[in-house]
């Protein structure tokens, strides 16, 4: 619940600590923002980059496929790692999810690391309606991670990033000196059965390289993980898979039908992912 998170949660205007209210939050400075009917508050400003992130038929296709547990290695690796860099019977600490979509992953840590609480951060409220109800010590807080993360200074100890934007200064700003960061990325052969024949969007080869520049001038690469698990995936898990990520957008519904018609029921993919464990320089 957001009560568990909020004296981690900065003011996007003033930056200054927030408390709850009768119908929200409220900062030292008065700026009050109201919590959704279904738990999550938005913290957006004007600053916001425009983009409202995952639309809700993304979201739903998301939240089914995620259900169904084709991505539950990836869940895993995450929460084994998260095991290693907080200490699990620690109490108060504290995670965030920047990009976090329905929570998966976040649940999947907090489930992990018993006295820790988390932030779900999504610019989609429709993420943060499912992420509201993914834990109950998670709290969904909607924000666009491009115009700053609403968390106090040095107030985390673990910041995670699975398939989302990275906004390596501010996740840096809020992880505490000893902590964590942890990125999941997809590697180039991820998916690979369905991206050439379906046009879906591939990965670059030197994602990863790209990566550890953009963070480097905060962060120092301490271990990557690299994880391959085959997926079996009915009719229905494709479509999902296909409509919940950014080749949603582009990929026509006819040309996914006519490629699952000349395939049997179920279908053999590759998962395979780069965990990077990071420390803050
Ligand atoms: C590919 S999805 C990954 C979601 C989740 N981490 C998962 O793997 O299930 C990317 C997520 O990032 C969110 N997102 C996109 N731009 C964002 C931004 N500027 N700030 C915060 N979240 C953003 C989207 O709404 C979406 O939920
Ligand atoms: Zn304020």
């Amino acid at each position: 619940m957001l009560s568990d998170v909020v004296d981690v949660l900065a003011c996007p205007h003033c930056h200054r600590a927030c408390s709850t209210t009768r119908s929200g939050l409220r900062c030292e400075e008065g700026h009050h923002f109201d919590v959704a009917r279904q738990g999550y508050v938005s913290l957006l400003t004007g600053r916001h980059s425009g983009h409202g992130g995952d639309t809700a038929g993304m979201v739903a296709d998301r939240a089914d496929f995620l259900t169904a547990g084709h991505y539950a290695p990836i869940r895993d690796l995450v929460a084994t790692a998260a095991g290693s860099a907080v200490e699990p019977g620690r109490d108060g600490t504290c995670v965030v999810e920047v990009g976090a979509g329905t929570g998966y992953y976040l649940a999947g840590v907090l489930d992990r690391l018993a006295g820790s609480r988390g932030v779900a951060v999504d610019v989609s409220r429709y993420a943060a309606r499912r992420a509201a109800r993914c834990h109950p010590r998670a709290g969904a807080v909607v924000a666009d991670a491009w115009a700053g993360l609403p968390v106090r200074d040095h107030a985390v100890d673990l910041v995670l990033d699975v398939f989302a934007p990275r906004n390596p200064a501010e996740m840096r700003r809020v992880l505490a000196a000893d902590g964590v960061l942890l990125v999941v990325t997809p590697e180039d052969h991820h998916l690979a059965e369905l991206v050439g024949p379906l046009g879906l969007v591939g990965v670059d080869s030197r994602k990863q390289e790209r990566m550890d520049d953009q963070l480097g001038a905060h962060f120092r690469l301490v271990e990557r993980e690299q994880v391959e698990f085959g997926l079996a995936l009915g009719h229905a898990d494709v479509r999902r898979l296909v409509g919940m990520g950014p080749s949603a957008h582009h990929v026509q519904e006819v040309e996914v039908s006519s490629w699952l018609a000349g395939r049997p029921e179920v279908v053999a993919v590759t998962g395979a992912v780069a965990l990077s464990v990071y420390h803050p320089r």
